[in-house]
């Protein structure tokens, strides 16, 4: 019998011993910016313990990984402690890796002493001449971990060079409940952890009990706890990390938050925006679509508040979600379909979760591509003259393309993507 209570307790000192270095352990580690990509890098995670001394660790890369502990720098982590609905509660961090060399690849690691995470990669965004790639995705939202993972791998596997991954809205089912996020994070694996995210809030991400000032839905503190955004956005705190822009190499990415489209802080701060000076391309990224593709859908007002502006400024492509049901528009101006080389947007709604909606008719004029039940991702290849689109489903073919060759008087849209145009996953 003593024999017994011996054993157990050093079974049981054991197993607490191992409980408390997981507790320890970085969880949820995800790369996104919120200041420049060509210089900074920010790195967020969670620990189930509050450390006082987390920090992250950078190191440009050069050829012995050895070199890396002795000459790495270690910057402080900024803590945040977050009490989920369960009553379980974490410390979110987020570190700021700046003063970085442009075009430059690096390795980073965070935690705290003998609680590190792998040394993990990253690459800082190079001159505006260069080519480079990014992945766009509309909602994971459902069953994420069984359905949607197999499609984030395929995705990866076509084209791992890719530099980061647009979200249009609902990354998950219900923003507030810690199970969703913790599928999300699995299902990327390591993806995250290389290639960093920008997203849009849709409205599954935000807290019906949580409303701004003029009575829109806010986001989630878990969602916003996640991640960190860059914080130039329309003055009142609901738009901090929900509408921003980043500048990649030769694109603008403004990122909207469309559960408050109708607020007009975010109106007046996108048409500065869209005014400011600009780079050769510019994309404008949210949830909830233009022109609806999901049947019994039509965002009216919201249409009538943002299309003119895209149309006045020549925004070049927008990237949307919500409806479950992917459409493609030709160029489109004053709601008809423009020709090849008029100044307007092209309108793009995607699905990558396994949720479907029904095929909504009101639209299909304005339609190059409308594809139903079928999970999609894309990828987009730009560099100063052209910009190439390729939607793929998770077999692998190609199910819509196009190109926007720039010129000396604006862009010329050619409805295929051209392998001129240095896009290596349209043909494989
Ligand atoms: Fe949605």
């Amino acid at each position: 019998m003593r024999r017994w209570m011996r054993w157990t307790f050093i079974w049981l000192v054991l197993a607490c011993a191992g409980s408390a270095q997981d507790e320890n352990q970085p969880q949820r580690i995800v790369l996104s910016w919120e200041r420049d990509p060509a210089t900074s890098q920010s790195v967020s995670w969670r620990t189930v313990r509050h450390l006082d001394h987390a920090v992250g660790q950078v190191v440009k890369v050069k050829e012995w990984a050895r070199m890396f502990d002795d000459s790495a720098r270690t910057v402080k982590a900024r803590p945040a402690r977050i009490k989920t609905q369960t009553g379980a509660a974490y410390t979110h961090y987020n570190v700021l890796f700046d003063r970085l060399e442009p075009g430059a690849r690096y390795a980073y690691r965070v935690g705290c002493e003998d609680h590190w995470s792998e040394w993990n990669l990253f690459r800082t965004a190079g001159a505006d001449s260069a080519a480079f790639s990014f992945f766009y995705l509309g909602d994971v939202q459902n069953d994420i971990r069984s359905e949607v993972a197999p499609l984030l791998r395929a995705m990866y596997a076509d084209a791992p060079q890719s530099r980061f991954i647009v979200f249009a809205g609902d990354l998950v089912n219900r923003g507030s409940e810690d199970a969703n996020w913790a599928e999300f994070f699995e299902a990327f694996g390591h993806i995250l952890r290389m290639t960093p995210l920008i997203a849009a809030p849709g409205n599954h991400d935000t807290d019906k009990e949580m409303l701004d000032d003029r009575g829109n839905r806010k986001v989630d503190p878990l969602y916003l706890a996640h991640f960190a955004f860059p914080q130039d956005g329309p003055e009142a705190d609901h738009f901090k990390e929900t509408a921003y822009t980043l500048d990649y190499q030769c694109a603008r990415i403004i990122v909207l938050n469309s559960n408050a489209y109708n607020d007009d802080r975010q109106l007046r701060w996108l048409e500065s925006a869209l005014a400011a000076p600009r780079k050769p391309w510019t994309i404008v990224l949210f949830h909830h679509p233009v022109y609806s593709t999901g049947s019994e859908r039509d965002n009216t007002e919201l249409r009538a508040m943002l299309a003119p502006l895209f149309e006045k400024y020549a925004v070049d492509l927008v990237l949307q979600g919500h409806d479950h049901y992917y459409g493609r528009t030709g160029k489109i101006f004053q709601g008809k379909i423009a020709a090849a080389d008029a100044a307007a947007p092209i309108y793009a709604v995607s699905i990558s979760g396994p949720k479907m909606y029904k095929q909504n008719q009101t639209f299909t004029h304005l339609m190059r591509r409308m594809i139903g039940e079928t999970q999609l991702y894309q990828i987009l290849t730009l560099s100063p003259r052209y910009l190439t689109y390729v939607c793929k489903s998770l077999d692998g073919e190609v199910k819509d393309g196009f190109t926007l060759v720039r010129q000396d008087q604006g862009t010329v849209l050619v409805e295929k993507p051209l392998p001129a145009a240095g896009c290596s996953c349209a043909v494989r």
